[in-house]
């Protein structure tokens, strides 16, 4: 997400900047911009809306010659994607321009501050803050302003700067939002990844966290916080442009599963604080409105609609609210029963789904207030719901949908609790305990990706088979679902997902000696009726891979090869289950030698019914 490149050198930057962006493409982005200290020393900003391709002509139309400049391409987060809300953002004289990528947590209380002290914001993001904060410690030497402004600022972020007031100069700095410098002839670069660079340099700095960059004329010189200098090998890079747009993975898809430890993060960032009450910045509705609902209804479709299973599950208990899921395409034709006591939530990665919309809009028109879970700031959805709960997953590349389905999982969760804490259901007590297992399921699901090399190695032995079943019990079942479309999606085996207990009514009658089935056996008070389930599938020669928490290691008496997962609460276990059934799938489709990362008649975003 966003995408940053910054040049010093003796060429003109504007084509570079631009060239350096186009490279960056692949992280997705909404709008595009440039800030190049012009011959004179002057500022010069060119930004808009949309594609690179606005953006150049924009500078074809007036071009701006200069040699030091900072460019940007943005995945909106903080306010929609709109001219004004994309990068670089500056000081009000123009004297400053910043580009950056990452959140600033606390950027409304900072907002809040630097306009006491008079300064004004022109723009919703997070990022204004910063040229604002740089100017109120510019005191006569811009390095020094861009470290104290850094202490002020909490949460993530890659930064580049350049002034007026030091044009030969180009500063940068990171904090959890990659960062490298470019080490070229006479010239240098800064870019949030190694493409944007590749046409120029293959030696590079990988940045670490804190370590600020100064580039001059002179050079590269790299400082620590307090303004030691750094010594650093230099990188040079072997890989070709495509393996580096993907961070080394062979597939975005497996990019981005490994991504889903930082978006879940991300996804709670500001939101779950301990011993702070849950704060959803984008959602309007009182407390009042939340006692009156009398029933919630999810709609979503594919991926979306799992979590939103997920979603019943977890609002029930926790809210004590009823909920029903829906899949979109049959909610909107059948006539549901909505009034305004009615609560609809809308889940879409894309929020650009035409099911999913025709059913926002149908609530809406029968009064139902409505919710969005979506990813795309500024989407058609994101736009007409009434509130937004936006996920944090960053832009998901992959057809197959991973780190998207992970960060709306947390999504349903924050609203769960949110409504807990509104109506009361939960004691704080319970919420703290929640919120606590909350903030750790980053570090448990880099644990869960250990799992890879079994479950590597299962699919290798298991891809040729033509059937595979997904069982589990309570949410197990909701993961089960999302496992086995994962499956079906991109390695194209038919699979099905059972609540183990409905196998006996029927489905039983498809195992046979080999099927293969995976079976999920997280949840702690079901565990025992899930391992009956399993015994039955096994007696009739199933070959089962299963998973459970961490401590269930009876479970390997009954099946052939077990997996576990950190221990964590029930209700929050599909977080960590769903990835080694993420896995799976991406294996299996590796072993049959397929398109991973566009598989066959499927389109990322479905915008037609
Ligand atoms: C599955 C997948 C699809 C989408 C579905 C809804 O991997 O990607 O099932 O989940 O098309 O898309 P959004 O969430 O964009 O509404």
């Amino acid at each position: 997400m966003c995408g940053i490149v910054g040049y010093l050198g003796k060429n003109q930057a504007s084509s570079i900047l631009v060239d350096g962006l186009s490279k960056l493409e692949y992280r997705g982005y909404d709008s595009a911009g440039v800030a190049i200290l012009n011959d004179e020393g002057l500022m010069n900003v060119t930004k808009c809306k949309g594609r690179l391709a606005n953006l150049e002509e924009k500078l074809k139309e007036n071009p701006i010659h200069g040699t030091v400049g900072i460019g940007h391409t943005r995945w909106a987060t903080h306010g929609e994607p709109s001219d004004v809300n994309s990068h670089p953002h500056t000081n009000e004289k123009g004297t400053i321009a910043v580009v950056h990528n990452g959140i600033i947590e606390n950027y409304m209380k900072l907002r809040e501050w630097l306009t006491s002290e008079g300064y004004t914001f022109k723009s919703e993001t997070d990022t204004e803050v910063i040229p604002h904060l740089v100017d109120y410690f510019y005191n006569g030497d811009i390095v020094e302003a861009v470290m104290k402004a850094v202490t002020k600022m909490e949460g993530s972020y890659a930064i580049g700067v350049v002034s007026t007031y030091e044009p030969g100069k180009l500063v940068a700095v990171r904090k959890d939002s990659p960062l490298i410098v470019g080490l070229g002839k006479d010239e240098y670069f800064i870019a949030s990844d190694i493409p944007a660079v590749l046409n120029h340099t293959r030696d590079v700095y990988l940045l670490e966290d804190k370590e600020f960059v100064v580039i001059d004329e002179k050079g590269v010189t790299l400082l620590d916080t307090v303004g030691r200098e750094i010594n650093k090998d230099v990188f040079h890079v072997t890989w070709d442009a495509n393996a580096a747009e993907k961070g080394g993975y062979e597939h975005f898809m497996l990019k981005e599963i490994h991504e889903q430890p930082k978006a879940i993060r991300d996804t709670m960032t500001s939101r779950i604080v301990k011993n702070e009450k849950i704060k959803l910045d984008d959602i309007t509705i009182t407390q009042e409105q939340i006692k009156n609902i009398d029933k919630i209804y999810i709609v979503a479709c594919g991926t979306a609609y799992h979590a939103g299973v997920i979603g019943k599950y977890a609002i029930e208990k926790l809210a004590r609210i009823p909920v029903e899921v829906e899949v979109a395409s049959e909610f909107r034709y059948r006539n549901p029963i909505i009034n305004e006591k009615t609560l609809m939530i809308v889940v879409s990665q894309s929020g650009e789904t035409a099911d999913t919309l025709a059913a926002l809009r149908e609530a809406k028109r029968q009064k139902a207030r409505v919710i969005a879970v979506t990813n795309v700031v500024g989407s058609s959805i994101s736009r007409e719901a009434d509130d937004v709960l936006y996920t944090w997953a960053g832009p998901e590349i992959a057809v197959a949908s991973t780190k998207a389905y992970v960060t709306q999982l947390i999504a349903m969760y924050i609203i769960a609790l949110f409504f807990a804490e509104n109506k009361g259901t939960l004691s704080n007590e319970e919420i703290e305990e929640i919120k606590e297992e909350m903030l750790l399921l980053p570090e448990k699901a880099e644990k869960v990706l250990e799992t890879k090399v079994v479950v590597e190695k299962f699919a290798a032995n298991n891809y040729m088979h033509r059937d595979m079943f997904f069982l589990g019990r309570g949410l197990d079942y909701a993961v089960a679902m999302e496992g086995s479309l994962k499956l079906k999606e991109i390695s194209y085996i038919h699979s099905e997902a059972y609540a183990a207990g409905e196998l006996k009514h029927g489905p039983i009658a498809l195992i046979e000696d080999g099927t293969v089935v995976i079976a999920l056996a997280t949840q702690e008070v079901l565990f025992e009726k899930m391992v009956s389930n399993i015994k039955e599938v096994k007696t009739r020669g199933a070959n089962v891979l299963a998973f459970a928490m961490e401590g269930h290691n009876e479970i390997e008496k009954t099946v052939d090869v077990a997996r576990y997962i950190p221990r964590t609460l029930e209700v929050l276990a599909p977080v960590l289950s769903v990835i080694p059934l993420q896995l799976l799938s991406y294996y299996t489709a590796i072993a049959k030698g397929c398109d991973v990362d566009k598989p066959r008649n499927l389109a990322k975003s479905v915008t037609v019914e």
